[in-house]
């Protein structure tokens, strides 16, 4: 098997129900959809991932459940495997979740854009920053742009995220019924025509990540 040099350790962090779960099956399977071995790692003992994994079809990537404390000394295994390794962290922090930061080598805090959950995804920022990584945020389930406009909540989380030094994905997951729809059948954005919204808004993440990581 061929050495991953460039395999990608991407962790995801934020309060519960920030769209964590939802974002680690949608980039893996953009991934995958791309020819690329990718695996999440499900760390969450609310085993979100794993009871999708166990309900879907045919799974273009691999889901493995494990616990927090043993994410980092699985790392090296999978990076030599998969050319994405996605953590998805619980939304609380553990013991390990240091050793996860420190391995991980990119941070993705998703936050919905309302006031608890920004504060919330500020305290990540705070600590991930404080572990000397720069994690990225991603605004999901924000509610429709209109002619091409941000709707006023996501321009306040901005504002308020921007203040307090937090780097910003520049677009946003809208809420769409589509995703719980999808995840309810077993199925992934992957099985969504290239053209579809929802596809739309995590090919621009995942082309995002990708840029980030070079
Ligand atoms: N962009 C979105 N639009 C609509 N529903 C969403 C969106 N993102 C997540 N959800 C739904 O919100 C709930 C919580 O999302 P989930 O991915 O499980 O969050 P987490 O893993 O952070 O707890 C799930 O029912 C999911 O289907
Ligand atoms: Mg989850």
């Amino acid at each position: 098997m061929t050495k991953n040099i460039n395999s990608i350790v991407l962790a995801l962090w934020g309060k519960g129900g920030s769209g964590k779960t939802s974002t680690a099956l949608a980039l893996a399977s953009l991934a995958a959809a791309e020819g690329r071995r990718a695996i999440v790692l499900d760390a969450d003992p609310q085993r979100s991932a794993s009871e999708w994994h166990a309900v879907s079809t045919n799974p273009a990537f691999a889901v493995h459940s494990t616990e927090v404390g043993a994410v980092a000394a699985l790392l090296e295994r999978a990076k030599s495997r998969y050319d994405l390794v996605i953590i998805d962290n619980p939304p609380a922090r553990y013991s390990g979740s240091t050793a996860i930061v420190e391995k991980a080598g990119m941070s993705l805090i998703c936050a919905r854009p309302f006031l608890f959950d920004v504060t919330l995804a500020l305290e990540w920022v705070h600590v991930l920053k404080n572990a000397h990584t720069t994690p990225l945020v991603a605004l999901n389930a924000a509610p429709p742009l209109r002619l091409d406009m941000e709707s006023p909540a996501v321009r306040i989380a901005r504002e308020r995220l921007k203040s307090a030094g937090a780097t910003l994905w520049r677009h946003q997951i809208t809420h769409r019924l589509a995703y719980p729809e999808l995840i309810h059948r077993g199925m992934t954005i992957a099985d969504l025509s290239a053209d579809a919204p929802a596809r739309a808004d995590y090919e621009r993440l995942w082309s995002a990540i990708c840029k980030w990581n070079t």
